[in-house]
């Protein structure tokens, strides 16, 4: 990997914060974008701009073409079977909120059980708990060790032939485990249940192929994987979405509409209404098409790197706890010093140019489970490097020194 010429296609990593370079380690946030991504985007609008499947002149024919060709980009990233499973959403958390209410409203009934786990980021355990409300259903939740790892031993005994769906976390934005997802999907099928992975950690780090896991949802957002914001995708199984009611109505989902009712539009375009981002999804495309040309493993090894290398240099901070586990992870650390709140702590590395997330990661049973409102998280992406975890380190000391006096 080019470390330097991948810096280099990252326009936003010259910024000056607060008298130094900006250190970006809030990647399981948001990534940054590459100045394909940011051309792509510009492009689009200044050459190829129209609103696509409405007619026939050439700019409309253009954007169409892009736009079903970045959803076959996304099928391909995937190993999904057809690109018509692709269906492009705001983000992962619309397309779990797309299962939610265009799957869940329309199959599940009163006494039905969906599984969850307490690693889940709320964006898979809020929708689940709106649809219990309104169809009676119960949600139960999956465990995890002390060490951050799911307890696999409870999903054999909470999925029974009650359960409709099992909702898992790829990789948690907060401990960075990995869950053997593979397993988990077994497990779920040998009761009959569907299976929903939220892929929004996963996707930009490593390698996913949907057919190997088995799964029958897979969800994603562009923005943590080098594409512009406002842009994610649902997976699905073609027999699953063509059986599905559709999501949201209006243009383009439809076949005919007659006063009397509508028929739907062929897939992925029956979950897509009204005009869709286009430029979101073009993005998108071009981001797939980056990580692929460095190699998705290529990826993944280097976040190994920077990640083994910050726990060396961390070790040695008075008072630290590190959340997660030590194996089968991503570079993502979560952590507080004891008796400094982690607020103070992502305060004093803004002042030294650093962005992390302090707060509760959108994960609160979670922290409740881990027994902490709080952390601090630094997580790594392909353009960071170990001067930067040494300038990270070097700052979190000071932290120490200011609030420990
Ligand atoms: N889900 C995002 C995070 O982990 C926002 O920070």
């Amino acid at each position: 990997m080019d470390l330097e010429k991948i810096r280099n296609d990252f326009p936003i990593l010259n910024r000056i914060i607060n008298g130094h370079q900006v250190i970006y380690f809030d990647n399981a946030a948001t990534t940054q974008r590459p100045r394909q991504v940011i051309e792509a985007v510009k492009n689009f609008y200044e050459t190829m701009n129209a609103n696509i499947h409405r007619a026939v002149h050439t700019l409309s024919y253009e954007a169409t073409v892009a736009y079903e060709e970045a959803h076959k980009k996304v099928a391909k990233f995937i190993n999904a079977r057809s690109w018509r499973e692709i269906v492009f959403t705001r983000n992962a958390t619309e397309a779990v909120n797309l299962v939610a209410y265009a799957w869940g409203l329309a199959n599940l009934k009163e006494g039905d059980e969906i599984v969850v786990t307490i690693m889940e980021h709320h964006s898979n355990i809020v929708p689940w708990q709106w649809l219990r409300k309104f169809k009676g259903i119960t949600l139960k939740f999956v465990d995890i060790t002390d060490d951050g790892y799911l307890k696999i031993d409870e999903f054999e005994k909470l999925i029974t032939e009650k359960t409709k769906l099992v909702g898992v976390v790829h990789a948690s934005n907060v401990l960075g485990t990995i869950n053997p997802v593979k397993d988990i999907v077994k497990i779920a099928k040998s009761k009959g249940s569907y299976v929903l992975i939220d892929g929004a950690q996963s996707a930009p780090h490593i390698k996913i192929d949907v057919q190997d896991i088995g799964c029958d949802f897979f969800v994603a957002s562009g923005h943590k994987m080098l594409g512009p914001t406002g842009i994610g995708f649902l997976y699905a199984r073609r027999e699953i979405l063509e059986q599905m009611e559709p999501f949201l109505y209006g243009g383009d989902m439809i076949s005919t509409v007659t006063i009397e009712g509508a028929t739907w539009n062929e897939l992925p375009w029956k979950f897509e209404a009204g005009t869709p981002n286009v430029a979101g999804g073009i993005g998108l495309g071009v981001a797939v098409d980056y990580l692929q040309s460095i190699g998705i493993d290529k990826v993944f090894e280097h976040e190994k790197e920077l990640l083994n290398y910050a726990f060396e240099k961390m070790a040695d901070i008075p008072d630290i706890e590190i959340y997660g586990p030590k194996k089968n992870r991503l570079g993502v650390i979560s952590f507080n010093i004891r008796g400094i709140h982690p607020h103070d702590i992502a305060g004093v590395l803004d002042q030294h140019g650093i962005a992390v997330r302090s707060g509760n990661h959108c994960t609160q049973p979670l922290l409740a489970r881990l027994g902490v409102d709080n952390t601090v998280r630094a997580s790594f992406y392909i353009y960071n490097t170990f001067e930067e975890i040494d300038r990270f380190v070097e700052a979190l000391k000071k932290a120490v020194k200011i609030f420990k006096r």
